[in-house]
C-alpha cells in the first residue's frame, strides 16, 4: 500500500470518495458527484436503506432507462415529477418581484411555430370552444413593449397537442407567433384547451400511481415571450377553474399565472393576461 492508499483506508466511502476526486481535472463534475455521494450516503443512513431497497431502486432506475426512446423521454419525466425541473428553473430565472415566473416549456414545443398576423386564430381545424386570449407585454414599471414576439402552444380540447397525433390534427395546429403592438398588445384566437394527464404507462407513472400522487395536469397555454433588452419568459398561464389547479404534477403552477376563462357575450371564452418582462442582465444570457 502506498500513503495515499493508507490515508483513505478506513475512511466512510462517501468521504474516501471525495479526497479520490480531489485532484480531477474537472473540478466542477468532481464536486458536483462527490456532493451527490454524500447526500446519498446520508439518505441511505437516515432512511436505514435494506439491500431489498437497493435492489429495488436500481430495478426500478434500470426501467426508466429501458422506456426511453427517440419518442420518449423517461428521465426527463422523472425530474420533472419529482420536481427538480422546476427547480433548476427557478434558479436559472430568478426573476425580480412583480415580473411574470418562468417555468419549464414541457415536451411538447415546436420551435417553428408559424408566424400569425393580430386577431387570428392558432385553431386550424376550429373544434373547440372558442377562446380569444387578449395578452398584454409590459415591463416592471407597467410600460407596454411593443414588438415583442409572443410565442403560443397548447393542447386541444382533448388534451392533445398537435405533434401527439399527427394524423388527426393539421400541422401546426394550435402554435403561433405574435407580435405586440405599439401599445405592448396583441389578440391572439384560440380554443379553450383541456387539461391533460402524464404519461401513466411507464416506471414513473406507476411509481407516481403507488405514491398517491395525481398525474392530470390544469388546463393551460405555454407562453414563451422574447424581447431585445429583456429577459426571454418561457410561461404558462393556467385555467384557474381546472379542478387539476393544485395538485400539477410538474409544479409549474404559480398564483401569478392563473387566468380566468370568461363567457364571452357572444358565446365561447376571453381571457386578459398582463406578461411582466424584466429587463435583461449585464453579461447574462436572455434567459
Ligand atoms: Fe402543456
Amino acid at each position: 500500500m502506498d500513503g495515499r492508499a493508507d490515508t483513505l483506508a478506513g475512511l466512510p466511502p462517501a468521504s474516501a470518495f471525495a479526497a479520490r476526486v480531489a485532484q480531477a481535472g474537472d473540478q466542477r463534475l468532481a464536486q458536483g458527484v462527490a456532493a451527490l455521494v454524500a447526500q446519498l450516503a446520508r439518505l441511505i443512513a437516515e432512511a436505514q436503506l435494506t439491500r431489498d431497497d437497493m435492489r429495488a431502486i436500481l430495478a426500478f432506475l434500470t426501467e426508466v432507462g429501458e422506456t426511453c426512446s427517440e419518442q420518449r423521454q423517461e428521465w426527463v419525466l422523472l425530474a420533472d415529477t419529482l420536481g427538480l425541473t422546476s427547480a433548476v428553473e427557478a434558479q436559472m430565472a430568478q426573476r425580480p418581484a412583480g415580473a411574470t415566473p418562468n417555468t419549464l416549456p414541457g415536451p411538447f414545443y415546436r420551435p417553428d411555430a408559424p408566424m400569425r398576423a393580430d386577431g387570428e386564430s392558432i385553431s386550424l381545424d376550429a373544434k373547440g370552444g372558442p377562446l380569444t386570449l387578449r395578452a398584454e407585454v409590459v415591463d416592471l414599471d407597467g410600460q407596454p413593449v411593443p414588438g415583442a414576439q409572443v410565442e403560443v402552444w397548447q393542447a386541444n380540447a382533448d388534451g392533445l397537442y398537435e405533434n401527439q397525433e399527427p394524423d388527426q390534427q393539421p400541422e401546426y395546429n394550435l402554435r403561433g407567433l405574435y407580435r405586440t403592438d405599439a401599445a405592448g398588445r396583441v389578440t391572439i384566437r384560440t380554443v379553450r384547451p383541456a387539461g391533460y394527464p402524464i404519461p401513466a404507462d411507464g416506471p414513473v407513472g406507476r411509481l407516481m400511481a403507488r405514491l398517491g400522487i395525481a398525474l392530470d395536469r390544469p388546463a393551460h397555454i405555454h407562453v414563451r415571450i422574447t424581447a431585445p433588452g429583456f429577459q426571454r419568459l418561457t410561461t404558462h398561464v393556467f385555467d384557474a377553474s381546472d379542478p387539476a389547479i393544485d395538485r400539477d404534477p410538474l409544479f409549474a403552477v404559480h398564483p401569478a399565472l392563473l387566468a380566468t376563462f370568461d363567457p364571452a357575450p357572444k358565446g365561447g371564452f376571453t381571457c386578459a393576461f398582463r406578461f411582466v418582462l424584466a429587463r435583461a442582465r449585464p453579461g447574462a444570457d436572455a434567459q
